[in-house]
């Protein structure tokens, strides 16, 4: 609760030469969402949506009113964008672009290089080709995404996940192979032509419970850095599998970390499933340590990777249907986990 004095005028219903300004003390509730307490807070609160969402008017209208940021849960990746070579369709992607504009929310755009997900973000035909023509069409690729939403999509995660699955070395994937050993830096540079006015971010998963991935990714960034790479921003991916937080203090070091090299910190596909004996207790007091902790290191944004817990990719992952990783439950109702986020937000702001 906020107390704000206030001059109002009590003249309305007195003859208008009589009109005085007194002082009144009024009451000014909390924001009661995430979106209006990650704006007292300064922080973007966003939330993955596949197209499919956008014909669900209760998921929309929840979705507008909660988050500030939209990250298109597969709509950008190439796999999809150009599922047959050659054919570039931007229709799934365009919707969602122009949901978050009606709606005044920053798009996160997601993703332009994943080699190690061939069929779920690199095309399956790339797979086939010879490394001078994998190096022409990623570069060809990202001229064409980028520059369709130039001006309207801020910042995108150039590279997704380039570190090997548990680390500590840069990953060896098709692409990788084609485009050399400084592949990360070429996407960023060639993303930067395409619109330098974006920011360029790389993702990456694990890190918050892997130290030598982390040290893995904290170097990659030093490289970039020393190489005079234009790279704006790190993400953390943060799926938490096993049900649990990271360690105390873990998220609070990487990020301190990260923002030690001068780049923008932002957890960006967070959820935490209910295994291994967590409740929505725990859940809530999970999400709340992974948030109060980057946000105390300088995290500028936290995205949960769903909108509610009806269509998380965990259930298909982990090859149940209750994971209920996230906010909201599949009727839509803020779980407990809204409500220790919330908290958190409220509480830096
Ligand atoms: O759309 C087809 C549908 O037509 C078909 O009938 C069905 C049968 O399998 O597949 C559908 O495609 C699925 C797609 O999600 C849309 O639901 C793919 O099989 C499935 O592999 C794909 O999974 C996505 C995965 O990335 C791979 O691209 C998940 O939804 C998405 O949540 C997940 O997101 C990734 C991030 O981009 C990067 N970080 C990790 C995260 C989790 O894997």
């Amino acid at each position: 609760m906020i107390l704000l004095a206030a001059c109002s005028s009590a003249s309305r219903d007195e003859a208008a030469t009589t009109t005085t300004m007194t002082t009144t003390t009024t009451e000014v509730e909390a924001p009661a969402t995430l979106r209006g307490a990650g704006d007292e807070a300064g922080v973007r609160v966003g939330v993955a949506l596949p197209a499919s969402r956008l014909d669900d008017a209760d998921a929309t209208a929840l979705a507008a009113a909660e988050f500030s940021a939209l990250t298109p849960e597969n709509e950008m990746k190439w796999s999809v964008v150009e599922a047959e070579r050659d054919v570039i369709d931007f229709t799934a992607a365009d919707e969602l672009v122009a949901f978050a504009e009606q709606h005044d929310m920053a798009v996160r755009g997601h993703t332009l290089v994943w080699g190690q997900a061939v069929g779920n973000g690199m095309p399956d035909w790339l797979a086939d080709l010879p490394p001078d023509e994998v190096r022409a069409e990623v570069g060809v690729f990202i001229d064409e995404v980028v520059g369709h939403y130039r001006g309207r999509v801020p910042r995108w995660d150039v590279v997704n996940e380039p570190i090997s699955l548990a680390g500590p070395v840069l990953d060896d994937n098709p692409i990788s192979r084609a485009l050399g050993p400084d592949w990360v830096a070429w996407a960023l540079d060639r993303a930067h032509a395409a619109d330098p006015d974006a920011e360029l971010w790389i993702n990456e998963h694990s890190v918050e419970s892997l130290p030598d991935k982390a040290d893995a990714l904290v170097a990659l960034v030093e490289d970039l850095r020393a190489a005079g790479a234009p790279l704006d921003g790190v993400g953390l991916q943060t799926h938490l599998f096993s049900g649990a937080p990271p360690e105390p203090g873990a998220i609070a070091e990487l990020v301190g970390r990260l923002r030690a090299l001068d780049v923008r910190v932002a957890i960006t596909e967070l959820d935490l499933p209910l295994v291994d004996g967590s409740t929505l207790e725990t859940q809530a007091d999970g999400f709340a340590q992974v948030v109060e902790e980057c946000l105390a290191a300088g995290c500028e944004e936290v995205t949960v990777w769903g909108l509610d817990d009806s269509a998380s990719w965990l259930d298909a992952f982990l090859g149940r249907t209750d994971t209920d990783p996230l906010l909201f439950d599949e009727d839509l109702r803020p779980k407990p986990a809204h409500a220790s986020v919330r908290e958190v937000l409220l509480a830096a702001a």
